[in-house]
């Protein structure tokens, strides 16, 4: 029996051929070290230009690397951090910024995934009370966790926001290139207003393979100390490199994301038709969150893997990739049809 495709995760599913390919192409030969080389000087200017990034464009390993660091870069020792309570810095990254940062996470619960000004506002209150930490910097993630988008517009606000309150606005773009995808905009209209940002090859098509890039000038020098001191700086850069040009080139990236997006959309629609299954936050990048009784998740989960994401709200996360195909959303999509039927009468 061929193996059925994963909607657990964009983090379940393999490399994109092409990215593979750049990887063996950059295999032939000995490279300098730690970025040095040729690849990573390519793609990190690329980086910057695409995204007019003034403070420059930064490789890592990871997503969770890429945040620690873009927190480092922005915080000071005695400042706090303002996000969604669904953030992956709050709730999937094993307390990162709180132990290796010591940064306090001021937590805000929200009905989508997105944070508004008048909620970061209302977080403000202790400002210079020096027995609270003082809130320095807001991080919001785009596209969300809950896979909804900010719009430009509302991206504008926060950051005039935060910075009329002196704020520094930090983005997680682990999934950057599905907001992009769904906003129809450029890169460099999703970084223009925030200060620092992550933009994730990893769950797009790569490896492993993740990019911090700086907005403003000012912000970029302390970046190469604190990428080596938090592990982040690889020797054999030359490969991370080499998957994001892979992902750059002829804008591999937005076809990828723009086609994973797709694959939720049609999931969302044959499954919203499906009696009993309640789609519950709008569907904008690549994952469909779904209410359907217990029974039902139950049922399916036997053959088919993703997450049950609350188990109170009998709530599932279904998300899809660069290479989920029509045909595996169709298959899955018969059998949330077929099992609610059956799960009703048994
Ligand atoms: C929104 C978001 N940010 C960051 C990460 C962290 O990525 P990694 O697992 O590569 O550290 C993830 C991973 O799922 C994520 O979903």
């Amino acid at each position: 029996m061929t193996q059925r495709k994963s909607f657990g995760s964009d983090n379940h599913t393999g490399t994109h051929p092409a990215v593979l390919r750049a990887m063996v192409e950059a295999n032939s030969g000995d490279a300098v070290s730690y970025g040095a080389d040729e690849w990573t000087g390519r793609v990190t200017a690329r980086l910057r230009e695409m995204f007019r990034a003034e403070g420059g464009a930064f490789l890592v390993l990871n997503g969770s690397g890429a945040n620690i660091l873009g927190l480092s870069v922005l915080l000071r020792r005695h400042e706090a951090v303002i996000c969604a309570a669904s953030a992956h810095i709050n709730t999937d990254e094993c307390g990162a910024s709180e132990r290796l940062l010591g940064a306090k996470l001021l937590t805000v619960p929200t009905a989508d995934g997105k944070l508004t000004p008048e909620q970061i506002a209302d977080q403000l209150s202790g400002r210079g009370d020096d027995h609270r930490s003082q809130p320095g910097v807001v991080a919001i993630t785009q596209s969300t966790e809950l896979g909804t988008c900010y719009t430009i517009a509302e991206m504008r606000k926060i950051a005039d926001f935060c910075h009329a309150n002196g704020l520094l606005l930090f983005l997680d773009g682990a999934r950057l290139a599905n907001a992009a995808a769904f906003l129809g905009c450029t890169l460099a209209e999703l970084g223009e207003c925030v200060d620092v940002l992550s933009f994730g090859a990893t769950k797009n098509g790569a490896i492993g393979a993740e990019a911090l890039i700086v907005m403003r000038s000012g912000l970029g020098a302390d970046v190469p100390y604190l990428r080596k001191q938090q592990t982040q700086l690889t020797s054999k850069m030359r490969f991370v490199a080499a998957q994001f040009g892979a992902l750059l080139h002829d804008d591999l990236w937005r076809a990828n994301a723009t086609h994973a997006n797709a694959m939720a959309r049609r999931l969302a629609d044959e499954a919203s038709a499906v009696p009993g299954v309640e789609i519950v936050h709008p569907v904008q990048a690549n994952a469909v969150f779904a209410r359907l009784p217990a029974r039902h998740i139950e049922a399916l989960q036997r053959d088919w893997t993703f997450h049950l994401w609350d188990e109170r709200e009998s709530v599932v996360r279904w998300m899809t990739a660069f290479d989920t195909s029509e045909a595996d959303v169709d298959a899955f999509a018969a059998d949330i049809r077929e099992r609610a039927v059956v799960s009703r009468v048994t």
